[in-house]
């Protein structure tokens, strides 16, 4: 599979292969990998659960957050069959602060599905590991080809852009077609063994050389077969994406304190933060007033006591599409009887709640609630 230098090969739907000589690439890539992979706690394990778990985590999130996560959970949870066991509020709990925590919900039950369906070994192929929930094609070709050494392309983020500029594509990275031929080229490019490192070394390329601003193309091992370079146009190349549309939402967060105790309760499993501890927060819809999202959001024991709400302020957070503010409101009652799945919280508790309500927490009307100074 050699196409000639410059030339855009009209055979390939649109596509703007050059000359690609996967050999050559396969092994520039590999002697670069070798000196300047980086040192990733998940590479130093070739098991299939820690593969599968940093993988996971890797999801949407950037490397030097997982990477505590990633030891508190081997550590907690060392085999596939404890995580499975686990309670979901104690996987919940570790997960808080990593985000979209639908992956924890997951990635619990996977590890269920594991060891139900799998007897507790993970399944060797991509077909196989596509069954568990939270995978995709993504993970599961990261999975097969670095636990299992199978021959499974991967295409994320960073190697789209890496392959867009050696082949110079003019297409936008989210259309349908231009991202089925960058599947095709991933796979091509893949040598008969070694498929992990080779997969892991196009992830680090993007991460560390071929980034997205300045490219730092003299250090690029691909670079005398990169289209993109070879005319000049690695800035241009991947076109900008559409810019996502980013909502807003406006949140109304009630703080109930009694004495040293935050009210807390549990996050709907569906929604944003699904079955996270919380503070009482909701959707203002435009109209209600705060009497009326209060008596939605709080058990009437506590709404019975409060005479009034004090404005505490205002936090905004940025999710991937959501620009959120929440409007903060406080109370302060003597400790009453809750029902589940409210509770008052307890010593450390304020630590393991998702960043927008640590947020919510740091404000100086909590100063003393706050339990931490700066988010993790
Ligand atoms: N991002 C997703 N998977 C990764 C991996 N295995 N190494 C580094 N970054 C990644």
């Amino acid at each position: 599979m050699a196409w000639p230098v410059g030339a855009y090969n009209a055979r390939m739907a649109g596509s703007a292969a050059h000359d690609i000589e996967p050999s050559a690439i396969r092994r520039r890539l590999r002697a670069w990998y070798r000196r300047h992979a980086r040192d990733l706690p998940w590479r130093r394990r070739r098991d299939a659960y820690a593969i599968w778990l940093s993988e996971i985590m890797l999801q949407q999130t950037q490397v030097a957050t997982v990477i505590p996560y990633f030891a508190t959970f081997l550590q907690e949870f060392p085999e596939v069959a404890d995580l499975a066991r686990a309670e979901r509020s104690t996987v919940l709990r570790l997960w808080a602060g990593l985000g979209y925590y639908r992956r924890a919900h997951q990635l619990h039950a996977a590890a269920q599905h594991v060891v139900r369906e799998y007897g507790g070994e993970f399944p060797k192929t991509v077909e196989g590991l596509l069954t568990l929930p939270g995978v995709g094609r993504y993970t599961a070709g990261a999975i097969a080809s670095i636990a299992f050494d199978c021959r499974a392309p991967i295409l994320d983020g960073n190697v789209k852009r890496v392959l867009a500029r050696l082949t110079a594509s003019p297409a936008s990275p989210d259309d349908p077609r231009e991202i089925r031929r960058l599947w095709s080229l991933a796979e091509a490019l893949l040598p008969r063994r070694g498929s992990g490192d080779f997969n892991q070394a196009l992830m680090d390329l993007g991460a560390t050389v071929c980034t997205p601003r300045d490219p730092d193309c003299a250090r690029c091992p691909l670079a005398r077969d990169c289209a993109a370079h070879l005319s000049g146009r690695t800035a241009e190349i991947p076109r900008p994406k559409a810019r996502a549309r980013v909502q807003p939402l406006k949140l109304t967060c009630f703080v109930v304190t009694a004495g040293d105790r935050v009210l807390l309760t549990e996050r709907a499993a569906g929604g944003l933060w699904a079955g996270t501890q919380a503070l009482p927060a909701g959707e203002s819809v435009n109209g209600n007033g705060l009497r009326s999202v209060a008596r939605e959001l709080l058990p009437v024991a506590v709404l019975r006591r409060i005479r009034s709400w004090q404005p505490a302020g205002e936090v905004r957070h940025r999710l991937t599409h959501r620009d959120v503010t929440v409007e903060v409101h406080a109370a302060a009652i003597a400790r009453v009887r809750v029902p589940a799945p409210y509770r008052w919280s307890g010593d450390g508790d304020h630590r393991v709640l998702p960043t927008v309500f640590r947020k919510v927490l740091r404000l100086e009307h909590f100063r003393e609630f706050s339990g931490e100074t700066s988010p993790k």
